[in-house]
C-alpha cells in the first residue's frame, strides 16, 4: 500500500478510535502465584492491524487467548463494539466476531482447502428429507475468497496436505472470513515461513484491515511489524508499557521499549 493511503487508513483508525471493536480494561490474568497480565488497557479498533510485540513471556499470548475465549481472565472486563461480553469458549468468542489463527492452525490435511473452510457449518440442503451438501455453493464461495484475498490458490478442492505454508495461512484467513470475522487475531503467523511466503501473509493481513477487519498480529519481527501495522502495543512483564502509532515511532525505539532500555519503561518500572 501506498503512504498515503496507509496514512488514511490510520487516520480512519484513530477517528474510530472513540468507537473501538473491542476495548480491554484492567485485565490481569494470574497462573497460580504467576501474574501473567497486570491490568492491561488497550483499545483494537476496525480497519487496522495492531501489533503486540514483547519479549519471550511477556504475557502476548496469554492476553490474545483472552480475546479468543481459550482463558478467562482473573480480573477487568472486555467490552465487544461497547457492550460487555464473557467469554467461557472459543465458541463464545466467535459469536462476537473474533476469530483467532494459531501457530498450530488446526487444518484437516486431508480434507481439501473448501472443508477445511467450511468445517463444522457445511451447508446443506435437503431432498425428500434427505440432508445434501451444497458442494458447489461451497466451492464457488471459497474460490471467491481467495480470489478476494488474491491468494493464487487455483483449485479449492486440493488437499490442504498439498500446501505450503503460507497457502495454508491463506486458508485459514479464508475461514476466519467465512465466519465474518470482526476481529482476526494472528499469533506469529509468519514464525516457519520462507521470505516469499512471508511476503504473501503480510499483505493477506493488510488486506483483511483493508476489507474492515480489526486484526492483531504478534510478531518478534520487527521488519514484518512495521511493514503491515498501522499501530504497536509492548508488553513487558504482563504489563502494557507503550503504544505507537507506526508513523510516530522507529524500530530502535521499539526495540528499546522491548528490552526496557527506553527511559519511559525504566521510569515505569522504577515507580512500580
Ligand atoms: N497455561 C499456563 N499456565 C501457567 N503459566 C502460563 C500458562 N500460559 C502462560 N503462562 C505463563 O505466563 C507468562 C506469559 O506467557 P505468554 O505465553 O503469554 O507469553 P508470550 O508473550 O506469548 O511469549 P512468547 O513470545 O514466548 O510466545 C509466562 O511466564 C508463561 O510461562
Ligand atoms: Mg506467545
Amino acid at each position: 500500500m501506498d503512504q498515503s493511503r496507509r496514512l488514511k487508513s490510520v487516520k480512519q483508525g484513530n477517528k474510530k478510535m472513540k468507537n473501538p471493536f473491542l476495548k480491554a480494561n484492567g485485565i490481569s490474568k494470574r497462573f497460580g502465584a504467576l501474574a501473567a497480565l497486570t491490568g492491561v488497557d488497550l483499545e483494537i479498533n476496525s480497519g487496522e492491524v495492531l501489533a503486540l510485540l514483547g519479549d519471550n513471556g511477556a504475557g502476548k499470548s496469554t492476553f490474545v487467548k483472552i480475546l479468543a475465549g481459550a482463558h478467562t481472565q482473573s480480573d477487568g472486563e472486555l467490552l465487544v463494539e461497547g457492550r460487555p461480553v464473557t467469554f467461557s469458549s472459543p465458541k463464545d468468542a466467535a459469536g462476537s466476531g473474533i476469530a483467532t489463527i494459531f501457530q498450530e492452525l488446526a487444518l484437516s490435511e486431508n480434507l481439501s482447502i473448501a472443508e477445511n473452510v467450511f468445517l463444522g457449518r457445511e451447508l446443506r440442503r435437503s431432498v425428500l428429507g434427505i440432508p445434501f451438501l451444497r458442494r458447489t455453493e461451497m466451492r464457488d464461495r471459497v474460490d471467491a475468497l481467495l480470489h478476494e484475498l488474491d491468494a493464487h490458490i487455483s483449485d479449492p478442492e486440493a488437499p490442504v496436505g498439498s500446501l505450503s505454508g503460507g497457502q495454508r495461512q491463506a486458508v485459514a484467513i479464508c475461514r476466519a472470513l467465512n465466519l465474518n470475522a470482526k476481529l482476526v487475531i494472528m499469533d506469529e503467523p509468519t514464525a516457519a515461513l520462507a521470505v516469499a511466503e512471508t511476503r504473501k501473509v503480510l499483505s493477506l493481513t493488510r488486506r483483511l484491515a483493508e476489507r474492515g477487519c480489526a486484526v492483531v498480529l504478534i510478531s518478534h519481527n520487527i521488519a514484518d511489524v512495521f511493514e503491515v501495522a498501522d499501530r504497536m502495543v509492548v508488553f513487558r512483564r504482563g504489563r502494557k508499557v507503550a503504544e505507537r502509532l507506526r508513523q510516530q515511532t522507529t524500530p530502535e525505539e521499539i526495540v528499546s521499549l522491548i528490552t526496557g532500555a527506553h527511559p519511559d519503561v525504566r521510569a515505569l518500572e522504577t515507580n512500580q
